[in-house]
């Protein structure tokens, strides 16, 4: 069978608003994406996933979609968009973009409809609430002016869809047409566990964002994805989907890319394995054993930046560890999803003042929980200037960058070796150079207490977690390592790529 293309592929998250701002209003747009293709194409990476671009009043930093088919003028046209997807494929890069299908912005002409009284069978209205509360904190119910209340499972400006009302399944087959024939060669489908809720909408006890509970995961759920599966397939070039889906367990998780529903969904257990060879190994083990096709993830515009949360008291190691565990993660069988910044190493900005913040997460939770702002900061490209290349001089990017960010940028960086930068270029042509050689499986070698060491045919993988420094297995010679290599051995918190005959 022919391998297809997002089985091996490495996607490249841009969180559109903190990528490259070519307008100058201080936000991230498409034009900035498109002139930073060919950063793109030599970072090494194979696709971009794109956050949603669309008409949004930005509550929620566009996740509260206001029109599915166009493109907010924050970001520019539909022509830009046109534009950037040709220019992509010229440089060989797919495009993925965002689907939000779990709820609207507040602004939608349907919950518009709505609010006047009309049509309220397309959202979750009804005359008492339940206990739900939000993923963002705060009750999940907002009482509309004539008494009904509606469901928003995130922020008020986000009303949830009702996916018992067949029109919704209707207009979403027709979103994602309206993109397919625009030529994107997937989507990323944003809380994809949601859609449904239990019918009756019981009160419930947990209702974390991954239980299984009245709130998420309806079986029901299933049945649009082999919808959209049939729609995607009858298109050419291999189109596809990855479903943001949080659940409990491996095997919840399975159910989403059975053969005739997505084709891949995000694996946050690995993203949230503590470091410790035994939580990745568990990780490894259960992802191999249970979905067809492995994805691999370490950051994402949602998350503290890994750098940061693998951080302990010596401030060089959450650097060292996070470079570690992207060798391991590119390792691994399967596709892997970088966040925008992390070939810079760049961390959490954890200080950002109140008054900087927008993150509804932060509001929300009336200041007690920080909110996602820290690793949404403006991408810094040059070493000097206003917003350190992000915006045209003269102009303030939308959150602050630290001064930190300068060390870190782009041009600090790029053709140094020894630097983050170019130690992902090298960890990416690697790769390139191995696909297609070695084979999808992996095989677990004897590893020393506190390390992991694993082979795909040639390659061998080897990371230390320990406090030790390990004696490297048999190898012919050494392909790549996230940092020095002492006497043969592997010192700790770090990792190695070996080639063995
Ligand atoms: C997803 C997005 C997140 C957004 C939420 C609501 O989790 O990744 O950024 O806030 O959905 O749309």
């Amino acid at each position: 069978m022919e391998i297809p293309w997002w089985r091996d592929a490495v996607v490249y998250e841009i969180y559109v608003r903190s990528f490259a701002d070519a307008s100058g209003d201080g936000v991230g747009d498409l034009v900035g994406v498109r002139e930073r293709l060919p950063y793109l194409r030599r970072l090494g990476v194979d696709a971009v996933w794109l956050t949603p671009f669309y008409p949004s009043p930005m509550a929620d930093g566009g996740y509260d979609v206001a029109d599915y088919r166009g493109v907010d003028p924050l970001f520019g046209t539909l022509a830009d968009f046109e534009t950037l997807i040709h220019d992509a494929h010229q440089h060989g890069l797919k495009v993925l973009v965002d689907i939000v299908p779990n709820h609207s912005s507040s602004a939608h002409p349907w919950f518009q409809e709505a609010l006047r009284g009309e049509r309220r069978d397309r959202y979750m209205f009804a005359d008492q609430p339940n206990n739900w509360q939000s993923t963002f904190s705060g009750p999940a119910w907002t009482q509309v002016p004539d008494g009904q209340w509606y469901l928003h499972l995130f922020a008020p400006e986000q009303p949830d869809f009702n996916w018992r009302n067949p029109e919704v399944h209707q207009e979403f087959l027709d979103i994602l047409k309206f993109w397919l024939d625009r030529g994107v060669d997937g989507f990323r489908i944003d809380v994809a566990m949601g859609l449904y809720k239990a019918e009756g909408l019981p009160d419930v006890k947990d209702q974390s964002f991954k239980a299984a509970s009245p709130v998420w995961g309806q079986p029901e759920v299933h049945e649009v994805y082999r919808n959209w599966r049939k729609l995607l397939d009858t298109y050419p070039g291999r189109r596809m989907a990855v479903g943001e889906v949080w659940t409990d367990s491996s095997a919840d998780l399975a159910l989403y890319v059975r053969p005739d529903e997505l084709h891949q969904s995000f694996n946050f257990a690995w993203l949230q394995a503590p470091w410790s060879p035994t939580a990745f190994k568990k990780v490894i083990d259960e992802t191999l054993a249970t979905v067809p096709f492995a994805t691999w993830v370490l950051s994402n515009h949602d998350v503290v930046r890994h750098r940061t949360r693998y951080e302990v008291s010596d401030p060089g190691t959450g650097l060292m560890r996070a470079k570690a565990a992207l060798l391991a993660m590119l390792a691994l069988p399967g596709s892997a999803y970088l966040y925008q910044g992390e070939e810079l190493g760049l961390p959490e900005v954890t200080d950002l003042p109140p008054e900087a913040r927008q993150d509804p997460v932060f509001f929300q939770s009336e200041g007690k929980l920080p909110g996602r702002d820290g690793c949404r900061v403006p991408l810094p490209w040059s070493s000097e200037g206003d917003s350190l290349g992000f915006s045209p001089d003269g102009v303030r990017p939308w959150l602050p960058q630290p001064e930190e960010f300068a060390a870190l940028s782009v041009a600090s960086q790029d053709g140094h070796p020894g630097s983050t930068l170019e130690f992902y270029r090298q960890a990416l042509a690697c790769r390139r150079e191995l696909a297609g050689v070695i084979p999808y499986t992996l095989e677990w070698l004897d590893s020393p207490e506190g390390a992991l060491f694993f082979a795909r045919g040639s390659l061998i993988c080897a990371i230390n977690c320990g406090t030790e420094a390990v004696r490297l297995p048999a190898h012919d010679n050494v392909l790549l390592a996230s940092g020095p290599l002492t006497d043969g051995l592997l010192p700790p918190d770090s990792a190695v790529w070996l080639h063995a005959g």
